[in-house]
């Protein structure tokens, strides 16, 4: 059996013409373009791949992008300065702080100085309590796009087993809370688990994002299961692999390509954010 590809590509695509059209009647009805900035610290090569992918994705739905490269050795106080007077900046509706990180600089700091309105990533606090008690303005962008996947591909989560591996709070945490919601039966997997593979053989949705190159095997996949791989690893030689091996297609009904996944749904997430940052700061005006 060959698993059927849930593909993030042409989902991303089919959802970003239809945020053209939304995007563009807001306008047209608002006289607000919606506007996104992004600050990434430093040279990270994988961060700068996506921080210009990102741009492209704005430039493309007719957008207001800023990019506000930094140095690496740039302070704490610096960065959150450049936060405040994009806080207050009119033309900017959300705004993005690339991670991870210099070690001089606290996340947690950084994350709680944005304004919770144009938080598009929702790592603030205030937002991610909003998920938690089920009422929130936005959704992060990764569990969000994995979501759209599922619902793309007819999975409803539903009385599943849906076992997530990884918990960050990027990922893993908020994925576990957004299946659910959903109406999932839900079991995290994390580094200290014991007996992993017993946890991942029940899972009839199974997320992945434990940034470990082919962590999981194809002995650890129900038969018939869902697959989500939300891990990007390059290898020694170059080349891109999931979280998930590549003999796992064999044994799933569906799972997702790495790349071409989980990768497009986040910028296509995030740009969907920021259109409803645009829309939040339009009815605070009104
Ligand atoms: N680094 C890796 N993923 C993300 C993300 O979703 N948002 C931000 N801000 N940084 C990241």
């Amino acid at each position: 059996m060959s698993a059927k590809l849930i593909s993030g590509k042409q989902l991303s695509l089919e959802l970003r013409e239809k945020l053209k059209k939304d995007a563009e009647a807001f306008t047209r009805e608002s006289g607000i373009t919606p506007g996104l900035a992004v600050i990434i610290v430093g040279t990270d090569p994988a961060s700068t791949v996506y921080v210009r992918n990102k741009h492209r994705a704005c430039l493309e739905l007719g957008y207001y992008s800023e990019v506000h490269e930094l140095p690496e050795e740039t302070t704490e106080k610096e960065l959150l300065s450049l936060i405040a007077s994009l806080n207050e900046k009119e033309t900017i509706h959300g705004i993005l702080v690339q991670l991870p990180l210099p070690k001089q600089i606290s996340e947690e700091s950084v994350i709680r100085a944005i304004r919770p309105e144009k938080d598009v990533d929702a790592f603030h606090p205030e937002n991610v309590g909003r998920i938690l008690l089920g009422n929130y303005r936005f959704l992060p962008c990764t569990p969000a796009g994995v979501m759209e996947l599922l619902a793309s591909a007819g999975v409803d989560p539903k009385g599943k087993e849906c076992v997530v591996v990884g918990r960050s709070n990027i990922v893993g945490k908020p994925q576990a809370l957004l299946l659910l919601e959903k109406n999932g039966t839900v079991t995290v997997c994390h580094s200290r688990t014991a007996n992993l593979k017993e946890h991942t053989l029940c899972a009839d949705i199974l997320v992945v994002a434990i940034g470990r190159p082919e962590f999981i095997t194809p002995d650890m996949i129900k038969p018939g299961a869902v697959v989500i791989d939300v891990g990007i690893n390059r290898t020694p030689d170059g080349k891109l692999v999931g979280d998930v091996a590549a003999g796992a297609s064999e044994v799933a009904s569906a799972i997702t390509p790495v790349p071409g996944g989980v990768g497009p749904m986040t910028i296509t997430m995030l740009m969907k954010n920021t259109l409803e940052a645009a829309r939040i700061f339009a009815e605070r005006r009104a």
